[in-house]
């Protein structure tokens, strides 16, 4: 069997792999054009059946920016950034269609949440590398979360949809430091599933870390991966999530 020697990188994977998170911009506005690429680019996302279980609300109304802002625990770049978008899981276009024939729909189990979800994820994410690939930078908004009621109300979002996260773009007025990930080995198996190296690597990694946290521009803290894991689980994360989808018409049996 001949091994034919093929590119190893391209301009996508350089523009992928220096992916930070840009929480501030320049005044320069994005034109039309250039969102409608960044959209047509997820569109083409690979989609679970077909189904393109997403919809994406651009806000522009600056009320509504400072409010969703405000959900966001006041995250100043919700409001500032020249570009937001609100990514929704979406199952209510299906059913519209799906009741233009008549015919029934049956959504009422986890695996249809999980695809829109998932639906939604990989168009965000597509969109995401779009617009590094055309020189903006941005961060995702889990935020939209901490009130997941009040996006509902402010975007006028009816049953069966849902706000995933938003996204901040814009042209980049800031120039972090590359946050590092885990080592590739502890999150590449072959064949089967290997905790056996997690330990050690995790020492090492969390070394990495710390240096990151102590040196970084910016925000500097004493803290390591695994302590800023095992902060976050201190606690349940948004546990109102569940009474709410359930309230949006998603079930889970
Ligand atoms: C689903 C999701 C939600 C996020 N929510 C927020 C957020 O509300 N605010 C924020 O500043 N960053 C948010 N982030 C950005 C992450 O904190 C960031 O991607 C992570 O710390 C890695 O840093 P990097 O993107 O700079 O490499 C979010 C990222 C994802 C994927």
């Amino acid at each position: 069997m001949g091994t034919v020697s093929r590119p190893v990188t391209s301009s996508t994977v350089e523009s992928m792999i220096r992916h930070r998170s840009i929480r501030r911009y320049t005044d320069e506005s994005v034109q039309e054009e250039v969102v409608e690429a960044i959209l047509r680019s997820a569109q083409a996302a690979p989609t679970s059946s077909h189904k393109q279980a997403f919809s994406v609300v651009r806000v522009v109304d600056p009320v509504t920016r400072r409010s969703l802002a405000a959900v966001a625990d006041d995250q100043e770049w919700v409001e500032k950034c020249p570009v937001f978008l609100v990514w929704c899981a979406d199952l209510h276009r299906i059913a519209v269609a799906i009741e233009r024939l008549g015919a029934p729909m049956v959504h009422e189990n986890v695996e249809e949440f999980l695809v829109a979800t998932i639906d939604t994820t990989l168009a965000a994410a597509t969109a995401f590398a779009a617009a590094e690939s055309l020189g903006l930078g941005g961060v995702f908004i889990g935020g939209l979360r901490n009130d997941p009621d009040a996006v509902t109300e402010l975007l006028g979002l009816p049953p069966l949809v849902y706000p995933v996260f938003g996204m901040c773009l814009g042209y980049p007025a800031d120039d972090p430091w590359l946050k590092p990930r885990l080592p590739l080995e502890l999150v590449y198996h072959r064949d089967r599933y290997d905790d056996s190296e997690y330990v050690a690597a995790l020492d090492d990694y969390d070394a990495v870390t710390h240096t990151y946290y102590v040196e970084r521009e910016g925000e500097n803290r004493v803290t390591t991966w695994s302590r800023e894991m095992a902060r976050k689980f201190a606690v349940s994360q948004r546990p109102h999530m569940r009474a709410y989808l359930e309230s949006q018409g998603f079930v889970f049996d």
